[in-house]
C-alpha cells in the first residue's frame, strides 16, 4: 500500500531542466561541443560534476579535477542567474492540486531532488509548505541514478521503500527509485521511461485513483 509519495523538482514540478540543459548548452559551446536535446537527457537527474564529465566525453575532452570545478562553476552561475526570474505561478498545472489531495488523504510527501539549487528554487515558488520533509543535492553523497536520495526521504518521512512511489523526469531516477525498491512514475516519454510502472505525460495528469493500482 502506498503510504508516501516522492517528488524529483527539475521537469517534475517545473521546468527547471530547460535551464540546466540551455546553461549547459552555453558552457559545452565553449568547448566545440554541439550539445544536443538527446544528449541533454543523460543529464537529467544526475550531479553537477557528472553532468559535466558526460559533455566532456562527448567531446573526448579531459580536464584536471581543478578545471572541472572551474567550469561547472561556470555553468552553475549562469543556472543561478537564469532561474532568479522563476515567478509561482510557473509551477506545472496540476501539481499543487495533486500534492494538496494526496496529503488530504493521509499520504506522506517528500521533495527529492539531486539540485543543490533545489532550496532556492522551492523558495521562489513559494511551496516549502507542500512538503512534509525535502531531501536535495547537499545531502547525498551518491547522486541518482543510487538509490541514496530516495531512501533518505523515506526514511526522514518514517515510511519503508515499498510504501513509496517515486514522480520522476530522468532515466537515471527511474533507475534510482527501482534500485530503491519503490515505485516509479515516469514523467515523460514512455520511450525514455519505460522501465517506469507508469508513464504519465505531465505530472498533473496523474489520479490520486491509480496509486491503488501500482
Ligand atoms: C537535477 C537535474 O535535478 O539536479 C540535473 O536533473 C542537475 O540536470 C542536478 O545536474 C544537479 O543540479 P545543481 O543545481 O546542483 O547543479
Ligand atoms: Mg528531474
Amino acid at each position: 500500500m502506498i503510504k508516501a509519495a516522492i517528488f524529483d523538482l527539475d521537469g517534475v514540478i517545473i521546468d527547471t531542466a530547460h535551464y540546466h540543459y540551455i546553461a549547459w548548452k552555453r558552457l559545452a559551446s565553449e568547448f566545440n561541443i554541439n550539445l544536443t536535446i538527446e544528449h541533454n537527457e543523460l543529464l537529467k537527474g544526475v550531479s553537477r560534476i557528472r553532468s559535466l564529465e558526460i559533455i566532456l566525453e562527448l567531446g573526448n575532452i579531459h580536464l584536471s579535477e581543478e578545471d572541472k570545478e572551474k567550469y561547472a562553476n561556470k555553468k552553475n552561475a549562469w543556472f543561478v542567474e537564469y532561474i532568479e526570474s522563476i515567478r509561482p505561478e510557473e509551477i506545472f498545472s496540476g501539481v499543487k492540486e495533486l500534492i494538496q489531495n494526496m496529503r488530504d488523504q493521509g499520504i506522506k510527501v517528500a521533495l527529492a531532488s539531486s539540485s543543490k539549487n533545489a532550496p532556492r528554487v522551492i523558495e521562489l515558488l513559494k511551496i516549502s509548505e507542500l512538503f512534509d520533509t525535502m531531501v536535495d543535492g547537499t545531502m547525498i553523497t551518491h547522486s541518482k541514478p543510487h538509490p541514496e536520495i530516495f531512501l533518505l526521504a523515506a526514511s526522514r518521512l518514517v515510511v519503508s521503500p515499498a510504501e513509496c512511489v517515486v514522480f520522476e523526469d530522468a532515466e537515471a531516477g527511474v533507475e534510482a527509485a527501482l534500485a530503491a525498491g519503490m515505485k516509479c512514475v515516469g514523467v515523460g516519454s514512455p520511450g525514455q521511461l519505460g522501465k517506469a510502472n507508469k508513464v504519465i505525460a505531465k505530472t498533473g495528469d496523474f489520479r490520486i485513483s491509480e496509486l491503488s493500482a501500482m
